[in-house]
């Protein structure tokens, strides 16, 4: 039995955040015959390194937070397995099609999908990332890779200036190098063609409007909390590469910066290769209402203001009534 799931398992059910860390391990753990680790006693003996038995007042309630929330995450599991049953034993008695299997989607490689628009994730920016940023970054490519090897018609998807601190990050991912993804030491310069490179960034003033097939899209690899804000746009530049932000602002008003994670970033984009309109991949990847507004309700919301504040000059202008 083996209770060590692989990494690519582990991001394939979409974890993008979570503390792993925390996680109480149990004291047992024996390997069987082929290596594989399993306990032979399930009750934890160890959390963070320490001894239940020696932990301190607040170390305990963190502890049973998350004995608390590792049992509530098994049951969620039990509760999806059953439902999806479920859902299948219903696809089956109405001819429903569900479509290709989750086993079936894992097997479409990117060579073979009919979508030949490019993605590439320039890892150029090691040296501006604190090891926290860089772990995030790596994440976001998990997520990112996750997602397109759960597409229907997967985006071709590069990884350029791989090497030195990214490389090492990603080298924790157990069996990452057989990943369907394209490693490339090299700057995407010198891999396609400048004439068909589109770098992505939210500080252009040119507003992506469609997808062009034969494009390469390149988006920052950093977290940054815009720390270097406008680097990419910045390098465009400089390189004298087409550059756009992706055209938010067309349909929503947003109320915190439109600046969008990697893995929103590629969601949108891979939205948008399988059909879906701008719109609605911004509907569906966005953060939730409370942060974006339909940019006609905005509209409308000013125009009221405006139309409330023109009522209450009149009022100040109008003479004073006899
Ligand atoms: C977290 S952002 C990095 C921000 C960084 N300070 C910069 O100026 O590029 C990661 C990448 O996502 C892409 N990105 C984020 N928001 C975007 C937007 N609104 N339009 C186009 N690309 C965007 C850019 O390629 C960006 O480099």
């Amino acid at each position: 039995m083996s209770i060590v799931t692989g990494i690519e398992e582990e991001h394939l059910s979409g974890a993008v955040s979570g503390d792993e860390g925390n996680k109480p391990v149990p004291s047992d753990v024996t390997l069987d015959k082929n290596g594989d680790s399993f306990h032979t006693d399930l009750s934890p003996k160890y959390f963070n390194g320490v001894e239940i038995s020696k932990l301190t007042k607040s170390q305990m309630k963190k502890y049973q937070k998350c004995l608390k929330w590792e049992k509530l995450k098994k049951e969620k599991r039990a509760k999806e397995r059953l439902k999806n049953k479920e859902k299948k034993r219903f696809a089956k008695e109405h001819n429903i099609d569900l479509g290709p299997s989750r086993k079936k989607l894992k097997q479409a490689k990117m060579k073979d999908s009919p979508c030949k628009t490019s993605v590439v994730i320039d890892l150029s920016f090691d040296d501006l990332m604190i090891d926290k940023d860089m772990a995030k970054t790596v994440k976001q490519i998990l997520r990112v890779y996750t997602l397109n090897r759960r597409a229907k018609a997967p985006m071709q998807l590069h990884l350029t200036s791989y090497g030195g601190r990214s490389k090492k990050e990603m080298e924790r991912h157990h069996g990452y190098e057989h990943w369907d993804l394209n490693f490339h030491s090299q700057c995407y310069l010198d891999i396609f063609p400048k004439s068909k490179l589109v770098y992505l960034s939210s500080e252009s003033d040119i507003i992506l409007q469609t997808l062009e097939e034969d494009k390469i899209y390149i988006i920052g690899g950093l977290v940054d909390h815009n720390a270097h804000k406008g680097i990419c746009y910045e390098k465009a530049v400089k390189q004298g590469i087409a550059h756009a932000q992706l055209p938010i602002s067309d349909y929503f008003w947003m109320k915190d910066r439109k600046i969008l994670t990697i893995n929103q970033v590629f969601e949108i984009l891979l939205g948008v290769s399988e059909g879906k309109t701008f719109k609605e991949a911004f509907e569906e990847v966005l953060p939730s209402r409370k942060q974006k507004i339909p940019i006609e309700e905005k509209l409308n919301e000013s125009q009221t203001k405006k139309a409330e504040l023109d009522d209450s000059n009149d009022t100040i202008n109008d003479p004073p009534k006899n």
